[in-house]
């Protein structure tokens, strides 16, 4: 089924599970946990509720989720709490008996939906035709296995937010120009501050199925998708103007999936991962406005009293994918697992497997 369609669709648990209070359900999932043992394993994103992060046995930010799915062999089923690609990523990097669950098919992520493979392959034949045998294509691993593995068959590689800066150096060892999906912002911001002028950057519109580029095509080094993330395209250049005129002492930080103004504009910006550390080693009584999924501004502000932590946008709303995965869901698909009926796996098949495989290698060995 494709994400789009199961996104339309409506939840398909039982009525009962919305009905139970969060006690009941927490005591369930406890008793499943309690039960399986290491036969489960649970990787929950950062960006995920805490009626859900509650119970992950693991959590981390995309990279950190792909290394440890890697590294766990132990476990018959891995209930991924997280979006799609997430899912499928842990599902190639593990072996044939471990089975992949997402809680909610529901949970896309409407930035890996922003490129499909054949509109990648429409690109690819058209660059290819303009700057011949010079692009190495690299892909946010916020994407489908489709598009992974065109990277691994055509060279390239997967990057996170946490290692973009790593992969676009070591991709610029192997070609002369980058074709960056579907994340333009990751795209331009990474490149920026390698050195490569915005000058320098071209886009490519899928829908158009145009590059669009002033200069001289020669002088392109980036081909960036014209893909975003919803969530962290909403903080905006008069959000931080605001704020630097009604709070000047605070410390902004974002994301890179945010656009290059709100990047400059900023006082720093990295992954996820980045920025817990940065609020974990920031003095107590410091200030921070934060431009990042707000499950995780909301658990960091908890975390840290000693600290002043906001949203860089009030007005911001979680990341509504991240959060299909709900602990009714979680319920729900742990209970399913023990009545030896196990739903909604997540499974990629052999031949995409083997070349996006290869593209989250070229990146987990360097990582
Ligand atoms: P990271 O986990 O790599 O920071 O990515 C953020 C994100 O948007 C995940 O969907
Ligand atoms: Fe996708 Fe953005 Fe949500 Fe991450 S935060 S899952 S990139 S829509």
């Amino acid at each position: 089924m494709s994400l789009l369609k199961a996104f339309k669709q409506k939840s398909s648990i039982p009525d009962q599970y919305f009905s139970m209070t969060d006690e009941e359900m927490a005591g369930r999932v406890r008793a499943v946990k309690k039960q399986l043992g290491n036969k489960l394993f649970i990787p929950g994103h950062h960006y995920q509720k805490d009626e859900v992060i509650q119970f992950a046995d693991t959590t981390g930010d995309s990279l950190q989720l792909a290394q440890q799915s890697a590294l766990n062999r132990e476990a018959e089923y891995i209930v991924f709490c997280g979006v799609h690609f997430m899912a499928e990523t842990a599902d190639m990097l593990t072996e044939s008996h471990q089975r992949v669950i997402l809680p909610d098919m529901r949970a896309g992520c409407s930035m890996a939906d922003m490129a499909d493979i054949h509109q990648t392959k429409t690109a690819w034949d058209r660059l290819q035709h303009v700057f011949g045998n010079t692009i190495l294509p690299l892909t946010y691993v916020n994407s489908t296995a489709a598009i992974k593995a065109f990277c691994g068959k055509n060279g390239g590689a997967t990057v996170t937010s946490s290692n973009a800066e790593k992969m676009l150096e070591w991709a610029f060892t192997q070609k002369e120009r980058i074709l960056f999906l579907p994340d333009q912002h990751l795209g331009r911001n990474t490149a920026y501050t390698l050195g490569i002028p915005l000058s320098r950057m071209a886009v490519w519109d899928p829908q158009m199925q145009q590059l669009e580029y002033e200069g001289e095509l020669d002088d392109v080094k980036v081909i960036l998708w014209k893909g975003h993330c919803s969530v962290h395209e909403k903080f905006t250049v008069e959000n931080i103007q605001l704020l630097r005129q009604t709070n000047p002492e605070m410390n902004i930080i974002v994301h890179p999936e945010c656009t290059h103004e709100v990047v400059q504009l900023s006082d720093m910006a990295g992954s996820t991962h980045y920025i817990i550390q940065a609020i974990q080693k920031a003095p107590p009584g410091s200030s921070w406005a934060i431009g990042t999924e707000m499950n995780l501004v909301n658990r960091l502000k908890n975390d840290h009293p000693d600290k002043t932590i906001i949203s860089l946008n009030p007005n911001m709303c979680p990341c509504l994918t991240m959060n299909r995965i709900d602990l009714p869901h979680l319920t729900y698909s742990l209970e399913r697992i023990v009545q030896e009926e196990p739903g909604n796996i997540i499974t990629v098949d052999n031949e995409t497997t083997e070349y996006a495989v290869k593209a989250l290698q070229r990146m987990l060995v360097r990582a």
